[in-house]
Formats: structure tokens, sequence, C-alpha cells
């Protein structure tokens, strides 16, 4: 849904866009490719980590570290990538709980693993509808990053920027991701209190 949703917007502004996933020929991959035309491909993990100057990781947090290492090293190495996931284990039912928590993140996990790359930790406080189409809702609210590196922020920030996004609140270094990430299980009860996954945090001051 999020890589989806994320590949589609990115078609929509021009960019030329490989979705990745475990096999070359995903059913899903090759849907998404034909409905979005001659900018839109699909591979492996590899091919898209090789394809894109810009990575999103997009999968599922619980396996995001297997995803990573198929996408290979060599294929990521020096390349900004944008971590949109959550790790949840929705293995015991709702509500999920996060297998990484507290004193580290999965944002911080993926940096410590792949030093060469350059991870910012953006948009997973939201459904993915809204990640790219912030005008959704009356007031969008705020969309939070984080990372080690201030020029690939400054980067995401202007991609953010291209998806509408005004109020982007840098948290500092890859261990904000620690937040952002423990955001989740209050985001989880809120859909359900709430009906509906179409809200967001804003922070007023
Ligand atoms: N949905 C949202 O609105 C939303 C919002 C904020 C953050 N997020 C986070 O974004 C991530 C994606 O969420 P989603 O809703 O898009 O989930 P999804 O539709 O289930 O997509 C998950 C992706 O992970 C891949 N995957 C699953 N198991 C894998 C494995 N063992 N090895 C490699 N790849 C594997 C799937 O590939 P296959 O299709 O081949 O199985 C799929 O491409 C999650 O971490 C989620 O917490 C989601």
């Amino acid at each position: 849904m999020v890589g989806d949703a994320i590949g589609s917007k990115l078609v929509s502004l021009g960019h030329k866009v490989m979705m990745g996933s475990r096999t070359a020929t995903n059913e899903k991959a090759v849907a998404w490719t034909s409905r979005n035309g001659n900018l839109a491909s699909n591979g492996t993990f590899a091919d898209a980590a090789a394809f894109g100057e810009i990575i999103f990781n997009c999968t599922t947090g619980q396996v995001s570290l297997e995803a990573l290492q198929l996408a290979g090293r060599e294929n990521l190495q020096g390349k900004i990538l944008v971590d949109v996931a959550n790790p949840l284990d929705f293995s015991k039912g709702m509500p999920p709980s996060l297998t990484i928590c507290n004193t580290d993140s999965l944002g911080e996990v993926i940096q410590r693993q792949f030093t060469d790359v350059k991870v910012v930790k953006a948009l997973n406080t939201m459904n993915c509808q809204l990640m790219v189409n912030p005008g959704l809702l009356n007031d969008p609210g705020n969309v939070f990053i984080c990372g080690n590196d201030a020029s690939a922020k400054a980067e995401v920030e202007n991609l953010l920027q291209s998806f509408a996004w005004e109020r982007i609140i840098d948290l500092g270094d890859i261990s904000a991701a620690r937040g952002t990430e423990q955001i989740l299980p209050i985001w989880i009860r809120l859909m359900g209190k709430l009906g509906t996954p179409m809200f967001n945090f804003s922070i007023v001051q």
C-alpha cells in the first residue's frame, strides 16, 4: 500500500520509479507498473536499489532488514534511504506491539547495519493516502523527519514539499525515530476510536 502510494505519487511528479520486491514478477508490482505508465517499472529489491537515486523502504518493519539485505549493500551504498516502515508485531493480534522500542528504533538499526546509507525516517506517522496528499485533511498537520545527514534530510524535505507538505519538523538525528515509531500505539488507538485512518498529528505551541 505504502510503496504503491508513494511510487504513484513520484511518477505523477515526473520521477522514474522502480518498485522492488522479492521476485521480479511480483503480481502486485507488475499491476502497479501497468497502471503507472512509462515512468514506472518493477524488478527485484536489488534491481530497484541499483536503479534508484533515493530508496524508499516501504516493507513490513519486521522484515525490513531482510529486504534491505536482498537489496544489496553495494546497490544502496551512499544513497538516501527514506525509511517509512514501522516495527509492528501483529502476531498476537490487535493491538500490535513494537518489536524494537524504548532505547532503539528500526531507523537506528537500519542506520547501524548500513553505515554507508543515509537513513532518513519520514512519513511513518500517518496513513499512506495522507503521506502523498496532505490536502485530504482541512488541517494536514505535521510530518516529522529525522536522520544523521543534513543534506539527505534537505533533499527529503524538498521531496515532501513537492508532495505539498508545508509543516515539516526536523527532529534531529536518527535516534528521534524512537519517538516517531513509538507514536504508533496511540495512532492505532486513535484509528479505532475515530473509525478512520484519515487523521494526523498537529503540533501546536
Ligand atoms: N499502510 C499505511 O498507511 C502505513 C502508514 C505508515 C507506515 N506504514 C509502514 O509501511 C510499511 C509498509 O506498510 P504497507 O501497509 O504498505 O504494508 P503491505 O501493503 O503489507 O506491504 C508490505 C511490503 O513488505 C513486503 N514483504 C512482506 N514480507 C516480506 C519478506 N519476508 N521479505 C521481503 N519483503 C516482504 C511485501 O511484499 P509482498 O507484496 O511481495 O508480500 C510488501 O511489498 C510497514 O512497515 C508499515 O508499518 C504503513
